[in-house]
């Protein structure tokens, strides 16, 4: 690391902050960064929930723009008016079981509204821009092995094709007009304030009622779990600490198949095994992810804090802590989203 690659942000544009992981970057921003400035651009989607910010809303170092990434004068706009100096982009349709029924809105936002944020970089001065990725991009492991920052993209669903996209294009404005870009590429993050349509969030709201625990095909799929705060401090790290036109991959160390996450759930929670339900399997259902992080160790020192076991625990204790907020969101468009996606499975 060059002493000329770390940079010192005054203002930061958050883009999808209103969700899981942007609501915890927020968060964490404020709380550990005291000289910098947090603007969230988020357009408010099913999955944007101000509530989730509710706590930093009147912090005078923080300003939230409803604004649409699909809109590319609203992304040269938003930086101009707030005098952003990096962008940490969030903004995205995130569920695969979505992209899966309506891949096009996938495209416009993942794709259109990245290629819309890296426009107004340039234009607002070549500013830093850091793309918040997923190691589903690099598609699926069998038993072994792990995704390095060279794996071969290989995306199997709508969501990891447009992120993949993405990605390709960010780092080819890194190479084309020598925009500032670092790319991460995360695994799955679990913690406060994720959306419930996501596997642990899910198993979490049904067992609290007493309704079965959807597992799809055998259970026997492998995801490589991290708690959101830690995600987001290396977030920090790549983009203040990061090489231009570097990868970083993260990962919580954290195998752990499906069946034993929602085994763990419900063992948390007191809740009987007989709630498991196994049901039809995802199309292309990617088999196992697993990352290997040793890059982003060596170079920028970090490495993940919180253990699953600890991890998960205070989660369970966070939504049961926070049922009405879980209640607001289960009330309304979700339970349309639930019958649709899981009554004839
Ligand atoms: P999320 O679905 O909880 O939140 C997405 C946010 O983006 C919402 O607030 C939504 O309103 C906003 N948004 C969507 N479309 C928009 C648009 N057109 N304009 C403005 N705002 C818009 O997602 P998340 O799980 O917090 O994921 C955030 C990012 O991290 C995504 O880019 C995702 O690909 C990436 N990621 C997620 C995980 C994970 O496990 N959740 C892992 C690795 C990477
Ligand atoms: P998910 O949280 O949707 O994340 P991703 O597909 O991006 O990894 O799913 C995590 C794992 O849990 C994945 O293997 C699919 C599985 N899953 C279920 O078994 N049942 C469910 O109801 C959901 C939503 C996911």
């Amino acid at each position: 690391m060059t002493h000329e690659s770390i940079l010192q942000p005054r203002t930061v544009l958050v883009t999808g902050g209103a969700g899981f992981i942007g609501s915890n970057f927020v968060r964490y921003l404020l709380a550990a960064q005291p000289d910098v400035r947090v603007v969230n651009m988020d357009c408010l989607t099913y999955a944007g929930n101000l509530e989730n910010l509710a706590e930093v809303a009147d912090n005078s170092r923080y300003a939230f723009v409803r604004a649409d990434i699909r809109d590319p004068r609203a992304c040269v706009e938003v930086c101009q008016e707030n005098g952003v100096e990096a962008v940490v982009h969030f903004a995205a349709e995130s569920h695969v079981d979505r992209s899966i029924t309506g891949p096009a809105a996938f495209v416009e936002t993942n794709v259109g509204g990245t290629l819309n944020l890296l426009q107004a970089a340039r234009e607002c001065g070549n500013l830093r821009f850091l793309q918040v990725g997923t190691d589903e991009v690099y598609g699926s492991l069998g038993p072994t092995g792990l995704f390095t920052e060279t794996t071969p993209l290989d995306p199997h669903s709508p969501y990891s094709a447009s992120k993949a996209a993405a990605d390709h294009l960010v780092s080819a404005f890194g190479t084309t007009y020598g925009l500032p870009v670092v790319i991460t590429r995360c695994s799955n993050n679990y913690g406060p304030y994720q959306f419930p349509e996501k596997m642990i969030p899910l198993m979490i709201n049904n067992a609290r009622q007493n309704k079965p625990l959807p597992v799809y095909g055998d259970g026997s799929n492998v995801r490589d779990w991290l708690y959101v705060e830690d995600h987001c401090r290396a977030l920090w790290l790549a983009l203040t600490k990061g090489t231009p036109g570097r990868v970083y991959n993260i990962g919580g160390n954290s195998e752990r198949t499906n069946l034993e996450v929602v085994k763990a759930i419900l063992r948390h929670m007191g809740k009987p095994e007989s709630l498991i339900s196994f049901v039809k399997d995802r199309p292309g259902h990617d088999f196992r992810y697993a990352i290997d992080a040793s890059r982003i160790h060596r170079e920028l020192g970090w490495s993940p804090t919180v253990d699953f076991e600890t991890g998960l625990g205070r989660t369970i204790d966070w939504y049961l802590a926070h049922q009405p907020w879980l209640d607001h969101i289960v009330s309304g468009e979700y339970k349309k989203y639930y019958e649709a996606m899981y009554a004839g499975r």
